[in-house]
């Protein structure tokens, strides 16, 4: 079986534009306030099947700008097949509810909608963090575990995923937690960490603070950290002092790609399954 190494070595060996392939093969794309990252995904093992592009978020984050940078990717890999999307917000029915990070614009905009339009792609969009936890739940860290699991994701904002066993309550927002009377995000993610320069010391002060009240609060049974501190997670860990265990995501900051498309392929096996349910109803017959 194929290790999750050897699915990062071969992201980084393996040469960029692959058209549609097999059915197995989702477009990931995992949407952040500082970078649009995509990738060809093999769902069924959670590989990388082309080289990761990352291009910049457009400034300002309006849903046309960064619509269009999505398009841009889908056409670097030729992508004529489904599209999974991670994206930054409350996002219901391919509708945004949120938009802490990028422009407000894409408050009430059916992304959905919008990305199909400009790839001409069946398009799935939910939450980036919530993305994050399928690929940790599926094949990473989380893999097994039941309990209530919180994927939490360190980046331009702070995200978090939450798996009660192995299904996902979406949309959580816990990133937002007021902590010492303010919206935690603003004082501990890893944006604010870069912008004020804080040493790992001071950074794990800050989210000691964050998890102790995640724990006060919702007493989960494993947190695991993603976002690009997953790789330098021996640094951050000696300065959190909280009971419960914490673990780097395994798949470090791939699994909002990764997780992006298996969205996408639940999506797709959901709308079988209700044509499925239609047509049994329709003929009077058995669900298959
Ligand atoms: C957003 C969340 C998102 C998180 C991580 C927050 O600002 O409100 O929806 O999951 O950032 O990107």
């Amino acid at each position: 079986m194929q290790t999750m190494g050897q699915a990062l070595s071969r992201e980084k060996t393996k040469k960029g534009v692959v058209g549609m392939a097999d059915t197995d093969e989702i477009l990931g794309i995992d949407v952040g306030g500082s970078g649009i990252k995509g990738a060809p995904v093999n769902v069924q093992t959670g590989e990388l099947t082309g080289e990761r592009l990352r291009i910049k978020t457009p400034q300002p984050a309006t849903p046309e700008a960064m619509t269009d940078t999505m398009a841009e990717i889908a056409k670097h890999f030729n992508w004529k097949g489904k599209i999974g999307v991670g994206f930054p917000a409350v996002v219901k029915q391919g509708v945004m509810y949120t938009a802490a990070n990028v422009d407000p614009s894409w408050i009430g905009t059916n992304g959905q909608a919008l990305i199909e339009a400009k790839t001409g792609c069946p398009v799935s969009i939910i939450n980036d963090a919530d993305a994050a936890g399928l690929a940790e739940m599926r094949f990473g860290a989380g893999k097994g575990k039941m309990g209530s699991v919180m994927m939490v994701t360190l980046g331009t904002g702070i995200g978090v995923g939450y798996y009660v066993d192995g299904r996902l309550v979406p949309n959580t927002e816990l990133g937002h937690l007021i902590v010492d009377g303010k919206d935690i995000e603003t004082r501990a993610s890893a944006g604010v960490r870069e912008q004020k320069d804080l040493s790992w010391k001071k950074w794990g002060k800050l989210l000691t603070e964050y998890f102790q009240e995640l724990e006060r609060l919702l007493w989960p049974d494993l947190f695991i950290i993603g976002g690009g501190v997953s790789d330098e997670f021996d640094k951050l860990a000696p300065h959190i002092e909280i009971h419960t265990p914490m673990v780097p995501a395994q798949m470090l900051n791939l699994a909002g790609i990764v997780g992006a498309a298996l969205a996408a392929e639940g999506e797709a096996q959901r709308e079988t399954s209700k044509s499925k349910v239609a047509k049994a109803k329709a003929t009077g017959g058995e669900q298959g």
